[in-house]
């Protein structure tokens, strides 16, 4: 199971995987982070796709072509805003996860590469994010043995050793 589960640093918009996950916002019409990284890379086109979308709730999850990016899809998933985790967040967070997993699944996807969902402008802390998405990850991984490869990018190396930690530990 966890020669599935991979992990590395750095811009997650360069990964050749079958689709990026991206940590967006309820518009999906862009941001700033790596809904920011991944609009700038993948071109117009995906803003036009994106806004053919009506939006996404929180804790789901849509899927788009990559366009200009390596990865042939984008799957956007919206993670919750971390407000003392006494309002449903680690439930949200984990439900991000698992809708893209199953959004992978449904498009015959085998391939995915996450960035840290909700861990940046949205403020949940790292090592609690880390560990809902490990454990969802891995949950998921059971369901759908079709999905051969997940990779978790972080962007910095201090996310990366928390990553690797959790991941030792699980
Ligand atoms: N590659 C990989 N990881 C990245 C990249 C990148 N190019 N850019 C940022 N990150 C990391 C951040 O360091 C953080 O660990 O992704 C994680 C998520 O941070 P954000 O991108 O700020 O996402 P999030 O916290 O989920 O906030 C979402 O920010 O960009 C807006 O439109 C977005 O409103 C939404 C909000």
């Amino acid at each position: 199971m966890k020669e599935r589960i991979h992990l590395a640093q750095g811009d997650l918009t360069e990964f050749l995987v079958d689709a990026i996950v991206n940590a967006a916002n309820n518009s999906l019409l862009g941001g700033g982070g790596v809904d920011g990284a991944i609009h700038r890379q993948a071109g117009p086109e995906l803003l036009t796709e994106c806004r053919s979308l009506g939006g996404c709730e929180t804790g789901d999850a849509k899927i788009t072509k990559g366009y200009s990016l390596p990865a042939l899809h984008v799957i956007h998933a919206v993670g919750p805003v971390y407000r003392g985790g006494h309002s449903g967040e680690a439930q949200k967070l984990a439900s991000c996860y698992k809708r893209c997993f199953e959004v992978a699944a449904q498009n015959g996807l085998k391939s995915l590469a996450f960035p840290s969902i909700s861990t940046g402008a949205y403020g949940y802390p790292i090592n609690e994010a880390c560990e809902i998405a490990l454990r969802t990850s891995l949950a998921q991984l059971k369901r759908f043995p079709q999905i051969e490869r997940t990779i978790f990018v972080t962007f910095s190396g201090r996310d990366l050793l928390i990553y690797a930690k959790q991941l030792a530990e699980l």
